[in-house]
């Protein structure tokens, strides 16, 4: 089974993505809408709400686990991957984020070589897509601005409202300014405003966001990675759990992504 974690229900925008190019496998998806934002807890705390989530996913099928959160991806990845993946269970089973398939994507989008990246407080102090992007090119510049607001509007269901739009503005205002020609969405839940974005921002920019590049290079991996690819459960099931209302998220679900779900099952991460 490929197991999605998200700290809410962003992780939707990766999730939908997985399942139109990859529909055969079994998924379960892991919505922590208790503790969301992520992006505006400490390091510690993200490392720490990561590791029960693993723990989790892991110890109910998962073998392959996909870091659809951007702040997880940035500050608790590594750290995961140290600590459960070691000796033999490298072989036995993996966790894989966003970051790497998209700084590889914008690598070759940009031709001025300026990026900018738009994400949670949490993803832009971490630093780790201008690391991951001058590991592929150091020639690029790294233009970044944290948005800590946007995430609570969207799961608030507010992000189409006027003052939405108006925070949205004063957000991009400064990354408009410094001559980027690519924006990565360095967050789940930013797609839900895309076309704002892409507004804003004016035709000459291209807006990337992560679910689609996420679903190729998953689909890239697995053709690479035989050892997990047959460990992979393939009857069609989707299983969706959540550790707050189970009725929010299904609502918010088919409302924003046109997915009829059944009710997601409550669960509790902490140990
Ligand atoms: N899923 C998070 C991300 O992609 C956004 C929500 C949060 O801050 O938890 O960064």
């Amino acid at each position: 089974m490929i197991a999605i974690f998200d700290s809410g229900y962003g992780g939707l925008t990766v999730f939908k993505p997985i399942i139109n190019l990859l529909p055969q496998y079994d998924y379960i998806y892991l919505g922590d809408s208790a503790r969301v934002p992520y992006g505006s807890h400490s390091p510690e705390n993200i490392k720490r709400f990561s590791e029960e989530a693993v723990e989790y996913l892991f110890s109910h099928g998962a073998k392959l686990i996909i870091f659809a959160c951007n702040t997880a991806s940035s500050v608790a990845l590594c750290h995961v991957q140290q600590k459960y993946l070691k000796g033999k269970d490298e072989k036995e089973r993996k966790i894989l984020g966003v970051l790497i398939p998209v700084a590889e994507e914008v690598s070759k989008i940009t031709k001025s070589n300026r990026v900018g990246v738009i994400g949670t407080s949490a993803t832009i102090s971490s630093n780790v897509y201008e690391t991951e992007i001058h590991k592929i090119n150091p020639k690029i510049k790294v233009y970044q601005q944290a948005c800590p607001l946007l995430v609570p509007l969207i799961e608030e269901d507010w992000h189409k409202k006027p003052e939405a739009i108006s925070i949205l503005k004063k957000y991009l205002k400064p990354i408009k300014s410094t001559n980027i020609d690519t924006l990565i969405l360095g967050c789940t839940h930013y797609p839900l405003m895309i076309k704002d974005i892409k507004r804003i921002m004016g035709k000459k920019i291209t807006v990337v966001p992560s679910g689609e590049i996420t679903a190729k290079s998953l689909k890239d991996y697995l053709a690479r990675h035989s050892e997990i690819e047959q460990k992979l459960s393939k009857n069609k099931q989707r299983k969706f759990l959540t550790t707050d209302s189970p009725e929010k998220f299904k609502i918010f679900t088919e409302k924003h992504f046109g997915m009829r779900i059944a009710l997601p099952q409550k669960v509790e991460l902490k140990s």
